[in-house]
């Protein structure tokens, strides 16, 4: 699984790629908000050249604004226009720009998905709640699909009234009350989304990368390996939580790890390893070493 940082702020996504852990960087207009509030961006052009260059040539998300089509196409394109020198912009498209039931917009996204594909520029598809939605936006030619596991978390804890915070982790299985799973149209939970996202892709062949966001905390990051999201997309605040977290570190490690020969050796070692060894070897039956000649 690849690591992109979830971060508008120069100096995390600096941080994380000398630690050798980004393989890119995923933006939106609240963590935009975020650095300029912070007084990072002062002029924000230059800030998010800062940005993508940090990155080396990973993938680096901008996100639209508009909500309309025609506004999201042409934003695209600006954003394209002015930073595809650096080699590694995508541009974010929610999947559904709506707000409301009522409001007339609802097939926007995939078709500014559909025409920004067709000028060649590399789309991220954002605020995914559904499979249907992973579906939808794979078959316009989405690059990357973005499930929210954390906000669908947030979703289920509100509609069975459990209190939480933002890190708080929300088991993959689900929780029960009264009896029924709590669930929003089969979706037990953040992680059960993603594996749902995983699923569609692998189902119908896409090329399309299952990108895991709105992560908010290590065990939910560990179990976006189970399910085998593709990329998570993740906090600096819980980068360094996993960084901490010596059951975490081989999955931050292990993708870019450069194995010498001698390293191989030493991972092969384990002192029960030894003691099972010495123990079977002990229990040799010589007629089954006959029998297996
Ligand atoms: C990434 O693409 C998303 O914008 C981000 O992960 C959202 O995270 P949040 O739900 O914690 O705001």
């Amino acid at each position: 699984m690849k690591i992109f940082i979830d971060s508008a702020i120069v100096k995390e996504i600096k941080q994380v790629f000398h630690w050798k852990l980004g393989d890119g960087v995923t933006t939106n207009p609240s963590l935009m908000k975020k650095a300029v509030d912070a007084g990072a961006a002062k002029n924000l052009k230059s800030y998010i050249i800062q940005i993508l260059k940090s990155a080396g040539r990973t993938p680096v998300s901008l996100e639209v604004t508009e909500t309309t089509a025609e506004g999201m196409i042409n934003q695209g394109k600006a954003i394209y226009k002015l930073f595809k020198s650096y080699g590694n912009v995508y541009i974010k498209v929610p999947i559904n720009p709506a707000f409301k039931s009522s409001d007339k917009n609802h097939l926007d996204g995939i078709k500014a998905i559909k025409a920004l594909k067709k000028e060649g520029i590399p789309i991220n598809c954002t605020l995914i709640f559904t499979p249907e939605q992973a579906y939808l936006a794979a078959k316009a030619g989405a690059d990357f699909i973005s499930p929210f596991a954390g906000r669908v978390d947030d979703y289920l804890r509100k509609k069975a009234n459990i209190p939480f915070k933002k890190i708080d982790y929300y088991p993959a299985q689900g929780i029960l009350r009264g009896g029924k799973v709590v669930q929003d149209g089969g979706i037990v939970s953040g992680v059960h989304l993603v594996k749902a996202c995983v699923d569609v892709i692998k189902e119908y062949k896409f090329k399309t990368k299952v990108l895991a966001a709105s992560l908010r905390n290590p065990l939910q990051i560990a179990e976006m390996v189970s399910v085998k999201a593709d990329i998570a997309t993740i906090p600096f605040s819980a980068i360094v939580a996993m960084r901490e977290h010596p059951a975490l570190t081989p999955i931050l490690h292990f993708p870019k790890l450069r194995i010498k020969k001698k390293s191989i050796q030493k991972m092969l070692q384990h002192p029960k390893t030894f003691e099972g060894m010495k123990k079977f070897t002990a229990d040799i039956v010589q007629e089954y070493v006959e029998l297996i000649k």
